[in-house]
């Protein structure tokens, strides 16, 4: 798999195709599965989440980030098993060199979102439970309806993500990927396919987020107000390969800070997470193996990054994408 790395630089930029969620159902359905077999990442208009609890998002994660550094470090862990931590790029393991330049707040909640877990997450902000709360509510509601529009164009029952494979707990992170002076030296976030089923992130202005394109880091280019929303492995894996993974990366710029949001939806751990029968038959055999989706998540960590292979996640090194 190592050679099917994209390769530096060269790439370009592609303004991903946009999507108009408030066209015709059949129309939007079929170009939601278009997109996402064309270059599997697209970007979402008219999506239906009030402006207000997009900017009350904006404004937050502004806030949370301009805190004095002890206001955050409280929640700071370097346990990736913990469902609700802030940690850094420093977390990975890079044999001591710093690689990756990022911070991030995780948050977890079962859906609806109960009073026990938002008193998880951190109360400063005094307003971050409120706002996180008002901006997941309709973003996940939204995301949820992409899942649907995507089984109605696979020809699938439209609530098939809604028993295990997409109701596990909801995940949220605001990221902040600090100006690098150097940013030959540093990344954001390494290169990865997401593990989770589903991604929607709200990007700011500033660029950064790259993803692989007919063999090249590409960067992204999105419309203002849009949601960015690509596949995760285990929707790959579900779909034994029709809708595809893409791997992406976040550099790092010389001297703006980039912020984004992102909302997650995920597997139950217990739900297994392999081909699905509607996509398999004789010239279609299993191209995974079925695993817990708690499985999934530990096999598709990532790992070490030694100096010699600086960015790389265990996907190519060991397992590689297809797993039989
Ligand atoms: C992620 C991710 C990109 C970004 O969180 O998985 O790819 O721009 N984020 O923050
Ligand atoms: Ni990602």
């Amino acid at each position: 798999m190592g050679d099917l790395r994209p390769e530096e630089g060269g790439g370009g930029a592609v303004s991903l195709p946009v999507i108009d969620l408030s066209l015709g159902r059949d129309e939007v359905s079929r170009a939601v599965l278009h997109a996402g077999k064309d270059i599997g990442f697209f970007q979402v208009i008219n999506h239906g989440v009030p402006g207000d609890a997009i900017r009350g998002m904006e404004a937050l994660c502004e806030e949370y980030f301009a805190m004095p550094e002890e206001d955050r470090m409280g929640f700071y862990s370097e346990d990736n098993a913990k469902a609700n931590r802030f940690f850094s790029g420093s977390t990975y393991d890079t044999g001591g060199a710093k690689l990756f330049l990022f911070d991030c707040l995780r948050l977890s909640s079962p859906f609806p979102i109960d009073d026990d877990s938002k008193n998880n997450w951190p109360h400063k902000p005094q307003t971050l439970r409120d706002v996180v709360e008002r901006f997941t509510v309709p973003t996940r509601a939204m995301a949820m309806e992409l899942l649907r529009l995507l089984c109605e164009a696979m020809g699938l029952p439209s609530d098939y993500f809604e028993g295990g494979l997409g109701t596990g707990n909801m995940t949220m992170t605001l990221n902040r990927y600090p100006a690098c002076p150097d940013p030959g030296t540093m990344m954001g976030l390494p290169p990865h396919c997401d593990r989770n089923l589903l991604s929607l992130l709200l990007p700011s202005a500033v660029p950064g987020l790259q993803f692989s394109h007919k063999g090249k880091w590409t960067d992204v280019v999105t419309l203002p107000n849009a949601y960015i929303v690509n596949f995760g492995l285990p929707l790959e894996v579900v779909t034994n390969g029709v809708l595809k993974s893409i791997e992406h990366r976040v550099v790092t710029n010389p001297t703006r800070t980039r912020m984004s949001v992102g909302v997650f939806i995920t597997p139950t751990p217990n739900c297994l997470i392999g081909p699905a029968e509607e996509f398999l038959g004789e010239e279609n055999p299993a191209r995974y193996h079925a695993v817990t989706f708690n499985e999934f998540y530990r096999l598709h960590s990532i790992v070490k990054h030694g100096l010699s292979s600086v960015l790389t996640i265990n996907r190519h090194e060991n397992i590689g994408k297809e797993m039989l």
